[in-house]
C-alpha cells in the first residue's frame, strides 16, 4: 500500500506525505499536528522532526471547573467544541505553518473522558480528511513519556532537556489518572513494572487539598502551601504492598483525613465537606507538607528499586505530578544519574507530547482510517504497546 515503507523512511529521518490517487506515499514527515482534549485542557501543537517545537497552544478549562471542586464531563465536552478550532488555528499561527506546511495529525484518541476525547478526534478526523493528511492515534499516558523527547524549540524559551532519554528509561507516570513505573526497552516497546492499586497519586493530591480546604487543582494548591508547612508535624503511613513496584494511595487519604478531624477535635462522622472551615492556615500548609513528603517518598522509594534493579540509562517523570518540584528534588537526591526534567508546561496535559510521540509511532505503523478512528475512554497503554 505504501510506495515506500515508513519504516524505510525513518532511516531518512525526514519524511514527506503526499497523496497519489487513493494512495498514501510517505516520504518524509517533517511537522506534525497534535490535538489533544481527553480531559480538561483544549491543546494543539506543532513538532518538527519529533523534537522540535513549534507551538503549543493550551486553553485550561480550570477555571470552568473550579467552583465544581472537580471537572464536570459534560462542561468539559461543551468547552473543547467551543474552543478547538481557534486553538488549532493559533497553533498553526504561531508555528508559521499553512495546512500545506503540516505532514501529519496525531490526536489522542485513548483514555479519558469520552465526550472531551470525540471533540478531539472528531476535529482530527475531519481535518485529516478535508485537507488529506494522514491521521495517527495516539495514546495520552504514552505520550506525557514524549513531553522529556521535546530538546528544541523555535519561538520559546522554555527549560528545556539538553538531549533525548536514552533506553532503556526507566518513567515514572504521576497523573491525575495513572501512578505507573514503566520499562521501556524502545520506542513502543515497554512493560509495566507497578502501578497504583487503588488511586492515583494526582488524584490523592486533588482529594487531599479539597479535605484541608485548598483550591482545585489540589496539586499545585497543595504544593504551594507546602512550602510554608511542616513536612515532619503529622506523621503519615505508607502502604506496604505485596507488588514491588506497586503503589497505594487511598490509605494515605483516609489517613489524612482522620488526622485533620483528630486535629481539629471533631469524629469521624463529622461531614467532611464542613471540615475545611475548622482547618486553619497553619494546619493547611503542615498537612500539605506532611503528605506531600510522604506520598513523594512512596513514589520516589518505588522508582529507586526499580532503578537498582534494572539499571536503566535514563530515568523520566511524565504527567501533571511530574511538575512537583518536590518530586525532582527527591529524585535527584536519590538516584545516582542526572535527570533531565521536562519544563512544567509540558508536564501538565498538552499537545507537543502527542505529536511528539506520533513521530516515533509514524516509522513503525500505518495511519489510522480518519473515517473510523474510534475513541476509548479506558485503555492501559501497555495493552497497546505498537513495536514490531
Ligand atoms: O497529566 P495531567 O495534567 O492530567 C491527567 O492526565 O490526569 O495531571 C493532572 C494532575 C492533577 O491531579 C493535578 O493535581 C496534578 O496533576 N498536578 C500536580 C502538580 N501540578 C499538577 N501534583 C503535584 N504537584 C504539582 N505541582
Ligand atoms: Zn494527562
Amino acid at each position: 500500500m505504501y510506495k515506500h515503507s515508513l519504516i524505510e523512511a525513518s532511516f531518512l529521518h525526514r519524511i514527506t506525505t503526499a497523496r497519489r490517487g487513493q494512495q498514501w506515499c510517505i516520504l518524509d514527515i517533517v511537522k506534525i499536528l497534535g490535538i489533544e482534549s481527553s480531559c480538561d485542557e483544549t491543546a494543539a501543537a506543532v513538532i518538527e522532526d519529533g523534537r522540535r517545537l513549534l507551538s503549543n497552544v493550551i486553553n485550561t478549562q480550570i477555571d470552568i471547573h473550579a467552583v465544581y471542586g472537580g471537572v464536570v464531563p459534560e462542561v468539559a465536552a461543551r468547552s473543547h467544541i467551543e474552543v478547538i478550532n481557534p486553538v488549532i488555528q493559533q497553533a498553526l499561527a504561531e508555528a508559521d505553518c499553512t495546512w500545506d506546511d503540516i505532514d501529519a495529525i496525531a490526536v489522542t484518541y485513548a483514555p479519558g473522558l469520552i465526550g472531551s476525547l470525540l471533540a478531539g478526534t472528531l476535529a482530527a478526523r475531519t481535518l485529516a480528511v478535508i485537507h488529506e493528511k494522514p491521521l495517527y492515534p495516539i495514546h495520552h499516558v504514552e505520550a506525557h513519556v514524549y513531553a522529556n523527547f521535546i530538546v528544541e524549540q523555535k519561538h520559546t524559551t522554555l527549560p528545556l532537556p539538553a538531549t533525548q532519554p536514552g533506553f532503556p528509561m526507566l518513567a515514572l507516570i504521576v497523573s491525575g489518572g495513572h501512578s505507573q513505573l514503566v520499562l521501556f526497552r524502545d520506542h513502543g516497546a515497554y512493560e509495566l513494572l507497578g502501578q497504583t492499586q487503588d488511586d492515583a497519586v494526582g488524584e490523592a493530591f486533588d482529594k487531599v487539598a479539597k479535605i484541608i480546604g485548598l483550591p482545585y487543582p489540589g496539586g499545585p494548591s497543595i504544593a504551594k502551601a507546602a512550602l510554608e508547612g511542616d513536612p515532619r508535624r503529622f506523621s503519615l503511613p505508607k502502604a506496604k504492598l505485596a507488588g514491588k513496584y506497586d503503589f497505594s494511595f487511598s490509605g494515605l487519604k483516609t489517613a489524612v483525613l482522620r488526622a485533620v478531624q483528630k486535629e481539629v477535635g471533631v469524629d469521624f462522622t463529622y461531614p467532611s465537606h464542613e471540615l475545611p472551615a475548622l482547618v486553619t492556615a497553619a494546619m493547611q500548609n503542615d498537612f500539605a507538607a506532611s503528605f506531600q513528603r510522604t506520598a513523594i517518598e512512596t513514589l520516589v522509594d518505588k522508582a529507586e528499586r526499580a532503578f537498582n534493579d534494572y539499571a536503566p540509562k535514563s530515568v523520566v517523570i511524565a504527567g501533571g505530578v511530574a511538575a512537583n518540584q518536590e518530586l525532582r528534588r527527591q529524585l535527584s537526591e536519590r538516584l545516582p544519574l542526572e535527570i533531565s526534567y521536562a519544563p512544567m508546561q509540558l508536564c501538565t496535559d498538552n499537545a507537543a507530547m502527542i505529536a511528539t510521540l506520533a513521530y516515533f509511532y509514524a516509522q513503525k505503523n500505518e495511519p489510522t482510517d480518519p473515517y473510523t478512528l474510534e475513541v476509548i475512554p479506558s485503555i492501559s497503554m501497555t495493552q497497546t504497546a505498537w513495536a514490531k
